[in-house]
């Protein structure tokens, strides 16, 4: 079972927890692609939505998780809400809590936020993403994808390319991946590189975009973070592209079976080429069926005493 209350992150979870998630959602995802929606694993229980920031695949992703699992949900539209008469996080969150919901999700733009308030809450809290330190749910469903495509992490070599400095998805991934046994190259404008990040475990900061995919088991873009971004850390979004995007012909340069991941949103002709991201080897739709599957294990994981398998 998962030890902690909540999910905040991978930096907080061991390798046994990850891989229990993993197998749960294996099993899940066989409710996800069925004809016939319908499980048992959170009857009764509740799930809800908080999120500061935008979202298309986290937000609906988890309340389908919800419905499949015969769940009920509730998501704040926080523009709507007593947000805007200035009702802090921490009251929003107790009175989330008080309607008697079993799981909170959770988005700001704050990095720490659910850190800080998920122990003054009865409530599961999932990290739906806090501002640029983790998106462990995001982490997850690119780990499960990969685990669909390789017999093993260990020494899986994984290229993670672009905007690594305002990306919590590239955290929770080398959290979690290095735990698994797989390495992490890094390649990005020295302007998007976050101090430290080579002290992170079985990173290898790399020197070009080719010394990244080369022979390469997977090739990860990221969302150039515009909304967090400094003027002047890129010169432009074609330059960006020339130096750091992957189009078919760098993509040729990782292994013949090698698979291509993304979070989302992309920016095409930015992060990745445009017709690349519907090449055969694109994952990307594949992230986020696998996505609702992840989100389902999570919220049973959290909430039963069992193991569905
Ligand atoms: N990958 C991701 O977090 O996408 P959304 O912002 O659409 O949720």
């Amino acid at each position: 079972m998962l030890k902690n209350k909540d999910l905040l992150g991978l930096k907080d979870i061991s390798r046994e927890e990850i891989l229990l998630i993993l197998e749960t959602a294996e099993h899940m995802k066989k409710v996800v692609c069925s004809p016939n929606k319908k499980s048992p694993y959170f009857t009764g229980k509740s799930m809800a939505t908080l999120f500061y920031e935008n979202s298309t695949r986290t937000k609906s992703s988890f309340e389908f998780a919800c419905s499949y699992m015969g769940g009920s949900f509730s998501s704040l539209n926080v523009a709507t809400s007593s947000v805007n008469k200035g009702e802090s996080v921490l009251d929003t969150l107790k009175t989330i809590d008080s309607f008697g919901t079993d799981v909170i999700v959770i988005r700001h733009s704050q990095s720490g936020i659910p850190h800080t308030f998920a122990p003054h809450v009865k409530a599961h809290i999932i990290n739906a993403g806090d501002g640029m330190n983790e998106h462990p749910t995001q982490a997850l469903l690119d780990m499960l994808t990969l685990k669909q495509n390789f017999d093993t992490f260990q020494d899986m070599q994984i290229a993670i390319l672009g905007d690594i400095k305002h990306s919590r998805v590239a955290r929770s991934n080398i959290w979690g991946l290095s735990k698994l046994g797989a390495q992490i190259r890094i390649y990005g404008p020295g302007t998007l590189l976050p101090a430290g990040i080579e002290k992170m475990p079985n990173v290898k900061i790399c020197s070009s975009v080719k010394e990244a995919v080369k022979d390469a088991d997977a090739v990860m873009g990221l969302r150039l973070q515009l909304e967090r971004m400094a003027k002047g850390l890129i010169p432009s979004m074609g330059e960006f592209h020339k130096k750091f995007g992957v189009d078919e012909q760098i993509l040729s340069l990782a292994k013949k079976d090698a698979i291509l991941l993304h979070p989302g949103p992309v920016n095409r002709n930015v992060e990745l080429s445009y017709d690349v991201v519907d090449c055969p080897q694109s994952f990307i739709n594949e992230q986020v069926t696998n996505g609702v599957a992840v989100r389902m294990a999570v919220m049973y994981l959290l909430t039963s005493n069992k193991q569905v398998l």
